[in-house]
């Protein structure tokens, strides 16, 4: 038995994904985003405007070894985490990697009443979203299983995960 480890941009549904999948395996979901949270004691929008990006980043590659240590377990990353190959490397040891897509104007929609998200937080978020799904196609390709969530409920995208596992006939 191997880890589910959620990838993709912010609001392709990894964390409703996730609660589908503990409902329908009984594992734990563990959110990489919400344990360095609860461990710095700081939301991100904190982290990232006292700290910056970059000592993110390292909490984030810190927070990755800790939790791919598990077993049975569902991870879900933030949406920068596939970018450093450490991470990637980490995430593969002990989890079958499933990366969700959403169309841009998809993504604008789910995240645009949440200012939790520092990197949108900016004048042209539309202009942000595409640039940055851009620069990180490479990154999300190398996921061992991409989902469409396109017109998908969460408890449907959960059913292809395993499917595509071949946990599920
Ligand atoms: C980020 C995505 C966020 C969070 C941080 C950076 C990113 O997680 O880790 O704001 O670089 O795409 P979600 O994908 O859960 O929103």
């Amino acid at each position: 038995m191997k880890n589910i480890v959620l990838t993709g941009f912010m609001g392709t549904g990894k964390t409703e994904v996730g609660r589908e999948l503990t409902t329908i395996l009984g594992w734990k979901l563990i959110d990489v985003d919400d344990e360095i949270v609860k461990s710095k004691k700081m939301s991100i929008n904190e982290i990232f405007s006292r700290l910056g990006e970059p000592a993110f980043r390292d909490m984030e590659t810190e927070m990755i070894r800790k939790v791919s240590q598990k077993r049975n377990v569902i991870i879900s990353t933030g949406g920068g985490a596939v970018l450093r190959q450490e991470n990637r490397e980490l995430l593969k040891t002990r989890g079958v990697v499933v990366c969700l897509t959403a169309l841009p104007e998809t993504i604008l929609k789910r995240t645009s009443g949440n200012r939790e998200r520092p990197l949108l937080q900016v004048e042209d978020p539309v202009q942000r979203i595409h640039d940055l799904l851009e620069a990180r196609r490479p990154f999300y390709e190398k996921a061992d299983i991409m989902i469409d969530t396109e017109g998908k409920s969460p408890f449907h995208i959960a059913g292809e995960i395993l499917e595509r596992m071949g946990w599920k006939r």
